[in-house]
């Protein structure tokens, strides 16, 4: 079982803010919430709780990821788009995180800037999550190293060799997680597609504590040379302007993950692609830039991608454990002072809480305090004992 770590509400914006330490605690609970769904064992840990899922860029993955996961640990979504929203049209983020504060107990946001996201958290008064963003996309680690994790055993030590736009999201993520954990991590890409040099030297002192390396490199060759994981993502991300398809066709073709790259990696090296991928020619996208420049794939060959060594399909199923597990930041929740919780158990009423500082009750042979800060009608439940489940209690008496 997942040792338990307090993080008490937290975001999730980025790995930058969490320890080597957390972030294998989030993924030994995704392995286990993982082992539980697969065994059909019930986890309906957050049984009344409430997340917003924003979504100002498309998704598959991520929106499903975190709908099914709110569903299977007992939880309500709303889906918002900020098109059929008020959200930047006519109400600010800072107005917006505020009302949906109030209303939820988490709120997810895939998006454009990191300030966004930022800024979301800060005014929400609850956990936010980035679902994606420009800068970031913290989830889909949780979902890259619980796939490499249980492919290889282990995560310190292996070598992840990015190819392609290492400036971007993907790159900077996966930078960033395998700092953290201590993977070797390598940028393959032109110069100028190389990641922010104040990011690497933020990442360079994380992977001093935990004995990663980080390297950028031209050569295509010395960089993917005996790696055990090539990692890919598409060369144009979401929010980018079409203008830009020329340039990068023509400057990251290079770069491009073929049976070649993955024969100089290595026997036991897999591929990773975060996903969607332009592999072939059956999405509109692959067939416009077919008809513009006359290529059949981008990023990836077709071959590499539908070979045994991706493993890019497992990957995409482990994405809904990064959500289960991150969910978890809800069952440690604090709420702020400033606000009004009503937690009501059958045969309790708000009345009876009212006014009252501390109220002894029973709950099938277990003893609780429940506590009542002046500025809250009601906001922490404290048990006598370790209990299994507080949302699962029925009261039997009071
Ligand atoms: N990998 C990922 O985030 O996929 P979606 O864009 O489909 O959510
Ligand atoms: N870099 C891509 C990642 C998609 C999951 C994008 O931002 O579109």
């Amino acid at each position: 079982m997942a040792q338990k770590i307090e993080l008490k509400g937290k975001s999730f914006l980025t790995l930058k803010d969490f320890t080597a330490e957390e972030i294998t605690y989030f993924l030994d609970l995704a392995a286990e919430l993982k082992e539980k769904k697969k065994q059909g064992i019930l986890t309906e840990t957050l049984r009344g709780k409430n997340v917003a899922l924003i979504f100002a860029k498309t998704s598959t993955r991520t929106r499903c990821s975190f709908e099914v996961a709110a569903h299977d640990l007992g939880m309500g979504t709303t889906y918002l788009e900020p098109a059929a929203s008020q959200i930047g049209k006519k109400e600010s983020i800072k107005d917006t995180a505020r009302v949906l504060g109030r209303m939820f107990d988490g709120i997810e946001y895939r998006g454009y800037g990191q300030e966004i996201v930022e800024e979301l958290a800060k005014y929400a008064g609850v956990p936010v999550w980035n679902g994606l963003t420009n800068e970031y996309h913290p989830t889909q680690m949780l979902a890259d190293l619980l796939t490499i994790r249980e492919h290889f055993g282990d995560l310190a030590g292996r070598k992840l060799v990015y190819m392609g736009d290492a400036r971007y999201n993907m790159g900077n993520s996966l930078m960033i997680a395998c700092a953290k954990v201590g993977m070797h991590f390598v940028a393959c890409a032109p110069e100028k597609y190389f990641p922010d040099q104040a990011l690497v030297e933020e990442c360079r002192k994380f992977a001093e504590e935990s004995g990663a390396t980080i390297t950028l490199t031209k050569d295509v060759s010395a960089g993917t040379k005996d790696a055990d994981i090539i990692y890919t993502d598409v060369w144009v991300s979401m929010g980018e302007p079409d203008s830009v398809w020329e340039e990068r066709i023509r400057d990251l073709t290079p770069y491009k993950v073929t049976m070649d790259v993955m024969k100089n990696a290595g026997e036991q090296a897999i591929f990773l692609h975060c996903l969607p991928a332009f592999h072939d020619l059956q999405t509109d996208i692959g067939r416009e830039m077919n008809e513009k420049f006359g290529i059949e794939d981008m990023e990836v060959t077709d071959e590499v991608f539908e070979s045994e060594q991706s493993v890019v399909f497992d990957e995409a199923g482990i994405n809904l454990c990064r959500v289960f597990a991150i969910d978890d930041l809800l069952d440690v929740c604090e709420r702020p002072s400033n606000r009004t919780t009503d937690i009501l158990f059958d045969g309790l009423t708000k009345c009876d809480l009212e006014n009252a500082n501390t109220i002894q009750l029973h709950v099938v042979d277990i003893d609780f305090n429940f506590i009542c800060p002046e500025t809250c009608r009601f906001s922490e439940i404290r048990p006598s004992k370790n209990t299994p489940n507080l949302s699962r209690i029925v009261l039997r008496d009071i």
